[in-house]
């Protein structure tokens, strides 16, 4: 796998509060928006440092953290063993990209990811391949950037390498969840980033969308 932007970012991703504050309020957001106390397996999807699952550590019983960054995942297993070591068990570390490999059907009843998707290619690939690995009246939540038409969220980020979606119109991501197989979902605005491009501040809102796998609501 090449060494990419996330590999290189990793050491020092969580030496930015206000990354660590976007985390607990999309992690505060999901334990509003979802039953958790019927959550026995989760996944976090593009974890990097784990972040939003260790805001939620306390609310999950099992998650496994997948990245497809093994630069990232390095630096949650020095999370991972900061932690007691009775708790460590319950969080799987895990190289996985959706857009390659699958997960076991039925397998976990919570996925939820935080700013990955408009990372992926083909997110409705990654949209069937969550909805094959729930189980029945599991949900999803994803949070994520809201539409940034110009592309200004990433302009001066990832170099030239940035060739990912600029943020979801939400209409859009409501339909690619009924196309794979998920019931109407639930939007909410969590947070707004804010960032300086070209020297103007900049307001980029971050949605949350909740939504549970169809046919079992
Ligand atoms: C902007 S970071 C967000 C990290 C973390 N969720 C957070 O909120 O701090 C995007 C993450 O998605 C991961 N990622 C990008 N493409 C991916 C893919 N196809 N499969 C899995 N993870 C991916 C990156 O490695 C990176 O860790």
């Amino acid at each position: 796998m090449p060494h990419t932007f996330f590999d290189e970012a990793a050491a020092t991703w969580d030496d930015d509060p206000t990354k660590l504050a976007r985390s607990r309020l999309i992690a505060d957001a999901i334990a509003r928006a979802v039953p958790l106390d019927g959550v026995r397996d989760a996944l976090e999807y593009g974890c990097g440092t784990g972040q939003v699952t260790w805001a939620l550590a306390d609310r999950l019983d099992r998650v496994v953290l997948a990245d497809a960054s093994p630069g990232m995942l390095a630096v949650l297993g020095e999370r991972l063993q900061a932690r007691p070591e009775h708790d460590r068990a319950r969080f799987e570390p895990r190289l996985l990209d959706l857009t390659r490999d699958s997960l076991p059907p039925a397998s976990v009843d919570l996925i939820y990811t935080s700013l990955a998707l408009h990372h992926v290619p083909d997110v409705p690939l990654v949209l069937r391949r969550f909805r094959a690995a729930l189980r029945p009246g599991g949900h999803v939540a994803i949070a994520d950037l809201d539409r940034d038409v110009h592309g200004h969220f990433h302009r001066h980020s990832h170099g030239d390498d940035f060739d990912g979606h600029h943020g979801f119109d939400r209409d859009a991501l409501a339909a690619d969840l009924a196309a794979a197989g998920f019931a109407p979902p639930a939007f909410e605005t969590v947070t707004t980033l804010t960032k300086i491009v070209d020297d103007e501040e900049m307001e980029f809102p971050v949605f949350l969308a909740v939504a549970q796998a169809a046919g079992t609501v």
